[in-house]
């Protein structure tokens, strides 16, 4: 027999008044911390605050999911040596599931951001035409806390990439997986406040839960515009202190990461940039602070 003590009642003649209800306390708020999520469910926020770190707001995504498009990428020749050294300084891997499936070990325990478009390599004369590249189940089989698609907004193939997108969204609507829509640009797109102010509205608009764009003039606009949490992409590879005032310039005028790649992984020491990013993500480093503290970790 099934040990009951403690869980059954007695037969009261109503409630039983040992039981306490705490009446005399409102019913509890859930406060959820990031924006624009108040009408989603209950699984999406779980994935949103597993890459959202409930204390200060903010995310670290490491970006390693070049290789779609580049192959073997500098500083990434060796994603199965790179991320287990970085595994405890980032909140969020970006990459491609041929990438997780291979180089990651189960156990790595961090939120995943699956690469869910391709189409196009460095071979091609640009790398603008995508489709969807991955099915849902195999998004749901991996575990994925977020599936990445890009989109070239103001390109021949603006329409496709913002098909890849709805379709993406939708999909992970229904399993309760957000999307991380990428501003792209392509080779003759201009990096002007007006067209990331425009294309990450739009792409919040479709329905994206998270918006990656480039850090720019008047960002602060950008941001206040977009009603779901903008993380800025690195780009390539900046002496330090600048990639740091880039990502600290970004936090301060409103995002809620970053989603870096080549900024840590070709740094000269990819573990100390890591963290040194950390302390400006979560614990309001300055960039100062952050490089001073970079120069101090960084392997002498
Ligand atoms: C490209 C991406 C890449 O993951 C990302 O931009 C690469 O990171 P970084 O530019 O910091 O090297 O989303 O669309």
């Amino acid at each position: 027999m099934a040990d009951m003590d403690g869980i059954k009642t007695n037969n009261h003649e109503g409630i039983d008044p040992s039981k306490n209800f705490h009446t005399e306390v409102a019913p509890g708020k859930t406060n959820y911390h990031i924006k624009g999520m108040d009408n989603m469910s209950w699984g999406m926020k779980d994935r949103m605050s597993r890459i959202f770190n409930p204390k200060s707001g903010n995310a670290l995504i490491l970006a390693v999911d070049h290789g779609y498009i580049s192959g073997a990428t500098k500083g990434l020749e060796r994603l199965d040596i790179l991320l287990p050294e970085l595994q405890e300084d980032i909140d969020v891997v970006m990459a491609t599931r041929g990438a997780i499936r291979t180089c990651l070990p189960p156990m790595f325990n961090k939120p995943i951001a699956l690469r869910c478009s391709a189409g196009s390599t460095v071979l091609s004369e640009d790398v603008t035409s995508e489709t969807i590249g991955v099915d849902i189940e195999d998004v749901i089989r991996m575990n994925a806390s977020a599936m990445a698609v890009q989109t070239f907004l103001g390109t021949k193939d603006e329409k496709e990439t913002i098909t890849n997108l709805c379709r993406t969204i939708d999909a992970g609507i229904k399993y309760g997986i957000p999307t991380l829509a990428v501003v792209a640009v392509g080779k003759q797109m201009a990096r002007s406040p007006q067209f990331f102010s425009l294309a990450t509205r739009v792409l919040a608009e479709l329905g994206a839960q998270i918006v990656k764009t480039y850090y720019c003039e008047d960002f602060e606009k950008v941001t206040s515009g977009c009603p779901v949490p903008i993380v800025v992409a690195g780009g390539k590879q900046l002496p330090p202190k600048e990639a740091l005032t880039l990502a600290y310039r970004a936090i301060s005028e409103g995002a809620r990461g970053v989603d870096m790649g080549r900024n840590i992984f070709q740094a000269e020491d990819p573990k100390a940039m890591a963290k040194a990013v950390a302390k400006v993500i979560h614990e309001k480093y300055t960039d100062n602070e952050a490089y001073e503290f970079y120069l101090d970790t960084k392997v002498k």
